[in-house]
């Protein structure tokens, strides 16, 4: 996934209002970035392995924003109901990426049909994240690919297979949109999804709030978890040591999750944030939360863990967040004897771009979506398919289940945004960094033509 290299700076991009009424970005001319092959050849081989609800139907958009929203078109004959009916349809709207690749509009496609080993589920709410636009932006998409990660519907159709669910049952998760199969992501009205890969909603949880859990705790778990092994919420054995764990980036989807779930898994929690957040931050956990724009912010950590910290979840990691992270480490001689420093990073972040302390420390590139156990090929370079991390998601999904259904973790805050003809603003709002610890959320099934 390209998105994965922080070369790819968006500089390197110009987003223009498109002549066809498709909505898009168009590449400035250069060089395939050759950055995201150096990202897949260093990070492929270490893939190691109640709630406060924000409703909104509109956001303020700059003009130059409303430019590059463009006009919605439908390239589909006919007109389309904006609900569908509860009897099946043949077909749906859905988000669908251009042959140019960088563009995308509304259109009405068949509905898939589910193998043996799958589900159809009819889709009550989709959450942006921001690899869908960053997918579409910087070509990791195809002609045909649906955008879009995070799903909560209902079961329509259960493959012959399928024996966890039945029609009717209400499920959420996460797909491989945008860069994986054609007609596989969520921006639509039906998904089709692996029978064994999802959660159950809990009955005390609305379909919005299960959307926005999906990629989040999955990035979560399997960093805090999988990666780092650190005790899970339901083991018997807590760190009694209280270890400390730093936390770049608390008010990120995914740092509202991984800061619960230390704390859960009894670390103490320090993170950074905007300071408008750090109430809230620390309602969800956090022992600590300080300013991410301050460069005494390192030191101050230090001061704080007495020079002991050696773990740390980096969920930016990009405009030098990793060396901060680094900078706040323990040296060698003061952090626990037996432990070493290691460090969990969202995206690629070259060895040239950090100091020589870097070589003290173990860094873990994770990509969620090998969570999928498929195989999959982005700009020729082959992910293939991790049978344990597909084991780690199914498991890490019934825990997902169980602390929501004993409240015990809260999905995120949601901003909604209506039918899916308000994508191109979703996507405008978290390119200009508007959204701050909260998750955008769609519901297709209101989606206007
Ligand atoms: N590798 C993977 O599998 C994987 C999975 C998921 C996400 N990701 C990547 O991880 C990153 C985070 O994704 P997300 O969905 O969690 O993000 P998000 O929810 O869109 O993050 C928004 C938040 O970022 C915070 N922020 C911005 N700049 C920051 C900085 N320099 N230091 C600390 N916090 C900062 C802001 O905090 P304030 O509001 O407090 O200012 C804002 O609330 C993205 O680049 C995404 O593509 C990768």
């Amino acid at each position: 996934m390209l998105q994965f290299s922080d070369q790819c700076a968006s500089n390197r991009y110009r987003a223009l209002p498109s002549k066809k009424k498709v909505w898009g970005c168009r590449r400035v001319p250069q060089s395939r970035s050759s950055s995201f092959l150096a990202w897949c050849a260093c990070a492929a081989p270490v893939l190691t392995c109640s709630q406060r609800r924000l409703h909104s139907t509109s956001l303020p958009f700059s003009p130059v924003s409303r430019l590059l929203i463009g006009r919605l078109e439908t390239l589909s004959t006919g007109t389309h109901p904006t609900n569908l009916n509860t009897t099946m349809s043949q077909t749906q709207l859905a988000i669908v990426v251009g042959s140019d690749i960088t563009s995308y509009s509304l259109k009405s496609i068949d509905v898939p049909k589910p193998d043996a080993d799958e589900i159809l589920v009819k889709i009550h709410a989709a959450a942006q994240n921001p690899a869908d636009w960053k997918t579409i932006e910087r070509s990791f998409s195809n002609e045909g690919f649906i955008p879009g990660c995070d799903y909560a519907g209902v079961v329509e159709e259960v493959g012959s297979n399928v024996k966890k669910v039945k029609k009717g049952d209400r499920i959420a998760g996460m797909v491989h949109g945008g860069s994986f199969r054609a007609g596989h992501g969520c921006y639509a009205q039906f998904v089709r999804v692996d029978g064994e890969n999802f959660f159950r909603i809990p009955d005390n949880l609305s379909f919005d709030e299960a959307a926005s859990c999906g990629v989040a705790f999955q990035t979560a778990t399997l960093g805090l978890y999988h990666t780092l092994g650190l005790p899970e919420p339901y083991d018997n054995v807590r760190d009694k040591e209280a270890t400390p764990i730093l936390v770049w980036g608390g008010a990120t989807s995914v740092g509202l999750m991984v800061i619960q779930l230390a704390k859960l898994s009894g670390l103490t929690v320090i993170t950074t944030a905007s300071l408008k957040n750090a109430e809230y931050l620390r309602s969800l956990g956090a022992n600590y939360v300080l300013p991410y724009n301050d460069p005494n912010t390192p030191a101050e950590i230090k001061k704080i863990t007495n020079g002991k910290l050696y773990l740390a979840y980096d969920t930016i990691s990009e405009n030098g967040t990793t060396q901060l992270v680094i900078d706040a480490f323990g040296s060698d001689d003061d952090i626990p004897k037996g432990k070493k420093k290691e460090l969990i990073n969202l995206l690629y972040v070259p060895p040239a771009m950090l100091d020589a302390k870097a070589d003290t420390v173990t860094r873990h590139s994770l990509l969620a979506y090998t969570m999928q156990g498929k195989e999959f090929t982005a700009y020729r370079v082959h992910l293939p398919a991790m049978p344990a991390h597909y084991a780690f998601s199914i498991h890490s999904y019934g825990i997902l289940e169980r602390l929501l259904k004993e409240n015990k973790i809260q999905p995120q805050r949601v901003k909604i945004l209506g039918g899916l003809e308000n994508v191109p603003e979703g996507f405008v709002y978290m390119k200009e960094g508007k959204n701050s610890a909260e998750k955008i959320i769609y519901h297709p099934l209101e989606t206007r033509t």
